[in-house]
C-alpha cells in the first residue's frame, strides 16, 4: 500500500520545464538540489538508468561491475572536468537537444505534446512521464560533477 503510493506520487510529478541557455541548463529542475551518493546509486542501478549500458563509470553494486559496463559512449570519469553543472544537466536531460542523431535516451524532456512525444508508446501510468524525476536528474548531475 505504501509503496503503490509512493509509486503513484512519482509518476504524479511529471516532467519540469526546463530552458537550455546556450548548450546548457542554468537552473536546477524544479529548484531541487543534487545528491552525489544517491546519483551515484542511480547510475549503479541498471533497472533504473541504464547509463552503465553505454558508459564506463566509477560506481559499485552487483550490477556495475566494469566488465558490464558499456563501450559505447564516453567514460563518465572525468564528466566533471570537461562540462559544467549547467552543461551536464542539458546532456543527461537531453542529449537530443545538442544532437537529434544522438543514441542516448532522453532522460527528462520539457516536450509535453503528443507528436513530439517519446514515450507516447509505453503502458497509459508511465505516458507523458520523464524517465527520471526532476530530483533523480539533479541526483546524478550532482554526482558527475564529482568525477574528476
Ligand atoms: C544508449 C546509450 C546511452 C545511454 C543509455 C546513456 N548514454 Fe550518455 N551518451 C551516449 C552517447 C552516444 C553520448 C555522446 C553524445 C552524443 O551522442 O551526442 C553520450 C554523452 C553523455 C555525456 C557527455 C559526454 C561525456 O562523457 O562527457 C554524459 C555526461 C552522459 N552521456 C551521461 C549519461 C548518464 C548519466 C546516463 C544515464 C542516466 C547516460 N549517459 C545514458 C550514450 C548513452
Amino acid at each position: 500500500m505504501i509503496a503503490a503510493l509512493a509509486l503513484s506520487a512519482s509518476l504524479a510529478t511529471g516532467p519540469v520545464a526546463w530552458v537550455a541557455v546556450g548548450d546548457g541548463i542554468p537552473e536546477p529542475l524544479g529548484g531541487h538540489r543534487g545528491d552525489a551518493a544517491r546519483g551515484a546509486a542511480l547510475v549503479a542501478d541498471r533497472g533504473k538508468t541504464l547509463c552503465l549500458l553505454c558508459h564506463q563509470a566509477a560506481v559499485a553494486g552487483p550490477h556495475a561491475p566494469a566488465a558490464l559496463q558499456g563501450n559505447l559512449s564516453t567514460d563518465l570519469r572525468g564528466a566533471g572536468t570537461r562540462w559544467t553543472a549547467a552543461q551536464l544537466r542539458l546532456r543527461v536531460a537531453d542529449s537530443r537537444h545538442l544532437n537529434p542523431a544522438s543514441p542516448m535516451p532522453t532522460m527528462h524532456a520539457r516536450r509535453t505534446d503528443a507528436q513530439d512525444d517519446a514515450t507516447a508508446r509505453v503502458g497509459a501510468p508511465w505516458r507523458g512521464q520523464p524517465v527520471l524525476s526532476a530530483q533523480e536528474l539533479e541526483d546524478i548531475v550532482a554526482w558527475l560533477e564529482t568525477q574528476r
